[in-house]
């Protein structure tokens, strides 16, 4: 590792025997060369905690949940709603009544759209209102928006971008105005990497009566989650970056609002009587889950946020700031290397995009794959960004708990060979 006093911050970093926790990261690939694993922005690896709390669930407790009268499905029941009481206290909410289950992230923001959407008042989103979202976006909170604005007439706007890759907010009451009814945004960009600042724009939709939304997709794995502390109405966030299985998402909603709005999915589970003229739902969170709900991955899920909670979500934090700070600067060494997004560790996540010269990302991708390291290139599900700084594309290295300075130096070799290998 290269040593430069001040720029690291050791005393930070988690001990890296955790990473015997996750036995991907033993993978050898290319010419017995060790997986350098830098795409945790786009899932995260897993610890055997949770591959064992998969495999006791599927070989000890394997079961409908909510329906049986017999023991395992008793047990199925309870792990399935114990994974909802831990994923509660994780990002503190006040009610495990508030945790809706579903597939990822892509599905909680969904959701919201149309409960938005078929609501009455004074929930409903129609053509004299206004949805507000931003550049930076994922498109699973651009595309539902979208949707929404074109079922109901509704006018869908959005906060720009700074050359640095912030939001850009100077025109915050332009944007968010008395029509706005939601106001969805990410808590921190998979692309840019940027943190957002919360509290200004959920200061301003509150005066005007809006309802906040945050895609916490980027920042549930990497940060402690207090979502009263957000004071946001709804938090979505996906489980398999934070460890846990895919195929499990959480959607986090202030219960009178839950109460209030309507179902998206109909079927078994979320009603309370049916008849063949019409029913009456469940209360919340059941009304938001209909039909066999992802147990097992709940279960994952449970087990990934016991494994994080062990850890601490303080410590992991700063250990990924002392791991963004030195990939920064070793980063900002690398000739003819742009950061897209901000080029601190202030303010911003551990995933960090790039170009190199003008050598393609999926070139730069695919030499550094020969190297046996990891990255995503493309636009990463947020296009906008990418027209916004006139570029086709980025490369993508993003870390987590178990990232070592030693994989930064790995990263920072191998761009040097990428630029080597296209002269
Ligand atoms: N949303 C994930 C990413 O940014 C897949 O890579």
């Amino acid at each position: 590792m290269t040593q430069l006093p001040g720029l690291l911050t050791e005393s930070a970093l988690l001990d890296e025997a955790i990473r015997k926790d996750f036995p991907l990261l033993d993978r050898v690939v290319h010419d017995g060369k060790k997986i350098v694993y830098l795409d945790s922005a786009a899932t995260s690896q897993k610890p055997r905690q949770v591959l064992d709390a998969l495999n006791e669930y599927y070989e000890q407790h394997n079961a409908n949940v909510h329906r049986g009268v017999y023991l395992v499905a008793e047990e199925a029941t309870a792990l399935y709603e114990g994974a909802r009481d831990k994923v509660a206290r994780f990002i503190n909410a006040p009610s495990r009544d508030e945790v809706i289950f579903t597939k990822n992230a892509s599905e909680s923001l969904n959701l919201v759209a149309n409960m938005l959407g078929w609501a009455d008042e004074p929930y409903r989103v129609d053509s004299e209102t206004e949805i507000v979202i931003t550049e930076m976006e994922h498109h699973s909170n651009i595309v539902p928006w979208q949707l929404l604005s074109q079922r109901t007439g509704a006018k869908l706007k959005w906060f720009g971008l700074t050359d640095d890759g912030r939001l850009d907010l100077s025109n915050i009451n332009e944007i968010i105005t008395e029509k706005t009814k939601i106001v969805s945004f990410t808590l921190v960009s998979n692309l840019l990497g940027t943190h957002n600042p919360v509290e200004a724009i959920v200061r301003r939709a509150q005066q005007v009566g809006a309802l906040v939304c945050i895609d916490a997709s980027q920042a549930a794995p990497h940060m402690p989650l207090d979502v009263q502390a957000l004071q946001a109405d709804f938090v979505a966030f996906t489980g398999h970056k934070m460890c846990g299985p895919t195929g499990i998402g959480v959607l986090w909603g202030r219960q009178e609002l839950l109460e209030d709005l309507p179902p998206f999915l109909g079927g078994g589970e979320m009603i309370e009587t049916v008849s063949m003229h019409s029913s009456t739902y469940a209360p919340a969170p059941h009304k938001f889950e209909a039909g066999t709900p992802p147990i097992a991955q709940a279960v994952g899920l449970g087990a990934a946020v016991d494994y994080l909670s062990s850890i601490g979500m303080d410590k992991i934090a700063a250990h990924e700031h002392a791991i963004t700070e030195y990939a920064v600067q070793r980063l900002l060494e690398v000739p003819d290397l742009r950061i897209i997004g901000p080029t601190t560790a202030e303010d911003r996540g551990a995933a960090i995009s790039f170009t190199l010269g003008d050598i393609h990302p999926h070139d730069v991708g695919q030499v550094l794959d020969e190297e046996g390291i990891a990255v995503r290139v493309g636009h990463h599900c947020a296009r906008p960004v990418c027209l916004r700084y006139g570029i086709p594309a980025t490369t993508r290295a993003s870390f987590y708990l178990y990232s070592t300075p030693a994989e930064v130096d790995a990263l920072v070799d191998g761009l040097e060979h990428v630029r080597n290998f296209f002269g």
